[in-house]
């Protein structure tokens, strides 16, 4: 199979590369001013999703912008559970809202495993859209939430602090969590799959959550879930090139020994695990991603220099680290700071002989 040529592509192959690639979770959002924009225009953030030309115009603004190293995909995790057939609406400033949570096994039931040509063809046709946009610039990264991150939507209805009801569920009724959490699997390996045919380059499965989880509790309702779809996915392009597969799970830094052995060929991670001992713990069987503080964005231009060189030098000179946040960017992030973030990464990871 012929190697790839982007270096974002490389390092989550683990080959070597020119310098290490930054994108950045959450790269097109509020805290750009031309996203706004393009959001007005669109009238509210889930027509943006369903319009294909103006998520498309969105997806390339960071790429514009800052010369990131990947564009991913415009979309949002919960159009899942809308395509499933439940009401999702985004209230100003509350966050999501799912109009009838999940209660009972007679709720799952009534759930349908949606096909992603029909349910979820704007996706599709956005994909096409930037495909054609970007002109092979850098490559296009789709995604979808995990299981258990979907689910926790699912069952308390939007955002929670506590998870008290899918809580309540995952120790009451052990047995229809796992019944969601299967029609999950199957709507999204579904999804992933539909979104490689129709051209994403590489996959990333978002596990906002998991990391409220317990550790064994971790590896039966979200790990092994998150097992399965990566066991299900294409991971050869309608190109013929390989389809990296990224797993982020946040809070997870415990579990990347199992991460690992999911068959990804990517592993995320956030700010609370040390880079080079994680590295040293992956034992070169995935590539790495992350892990700068989001926060770190907050600091001085010199500051966040500094710390993005910590970062390089904890992963070291090796192959197989693609830089990123260890979780979504702030809204309230002044843009000039991403663009000094940037050129950090580029002038101190640049022309490592190893790489
Ligand atoms: O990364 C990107 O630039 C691609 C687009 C993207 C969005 N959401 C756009 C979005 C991606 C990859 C996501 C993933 C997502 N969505 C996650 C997992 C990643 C993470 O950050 O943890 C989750 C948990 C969601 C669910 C979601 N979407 C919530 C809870 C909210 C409301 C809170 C918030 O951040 O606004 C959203 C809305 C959302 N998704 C916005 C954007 C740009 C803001 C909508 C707006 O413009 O008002």
């Amino acid at each position: 199979m012929p190697e790839p040529h982007h270096r974002f592509l490389r390092a989550c192959l683990s080959l070597p590369t020119d310098r290490v690639p930054i994108w950045i979770m959450r790269q097109a959002g509020r805290y750009l001013p031309e996203y706004l924009a393009v959001r007005k225009q669109a009238g509210d953030f889930l027509s943006l999703c369903k319009n294909p030309e103006l998520a498309s115009q969105v997806t390339l603004q960071p790429i514009d912008r800052f010369g990131l190293d990947a564009a991913i995909l415009f979309s949002d995790i919960l159009v899942v559970p809308e395509a499933m057939g439940m009401g999702l609406s985004f209230g100003t400033g509350e966050g999501p809202i799912l109009e009838h949570p999940i209660r009972s096994a007679g709720d799952v039931d009534r759930l349908i495993v949606p096909d992603p040509t029909r349910e979820l063809d704007y996706v599709m046709q956005t994909i096409r859209t930037i495909r054609t946009a970007l002109a092979d610039r850098v490559p296009l990264i789709g995604f979808s939430g995990s299981p258990w991150t979907l689910a926790t939507y699912m069952v308390e209805g939007g955002s929670s602090k506590n998870f008290s009801r899918i809580k309540g569920m995952l120790y009451d009724r052990p047995e229809v969590l796992q019944a969601l959490l299967d029609r999950l699997v199957s709507a999204v390996t579904d999804y992933l799959n539909a979104q490689i045919r129709h051209g994403v380059q590489a996959v990333q499965i978002f596990d906002t959550w998991g990391g409220v989880l317990g550790h064994d509790e971790f590896l039966k309702f979200s790990l092994e879930s998150m097992c399965q779809i990566v066991a299900g996915l294409d991971r050869i392009g309608p190109d013929g090139a390989r389809v990296p597969v990224i797993l982020f799970a946040k809070g997870c830094g415990a579990h990347l020994e199992r991460m690992a052995e999911s068959g990804c060929d990517v592993v995320g991670l956030d700010w609370t695990t040390a880079l080079g001992q994680a590295r040293v713990r992956a034992a070169g069987r995935v590539a790495l991603q992350g892990n700068l503080d989001p926060s770190v964005l907050y600091a001085s231009p010199e500051r966040i220099r500094r710390e993005v060189e910590r970062v390089l030098t904890a992963y070291g000179a090796h192959p197989g680290h693609v830089f990123n946040l260890g979780h979504g960017i702030a809204p309230d992030c002044d843009p000039q700071k991403v663009a000094g973030l940037v050129a950090a990464v580029q002038e101190f990871s640049f022309g490592g002989a190893h790489r």
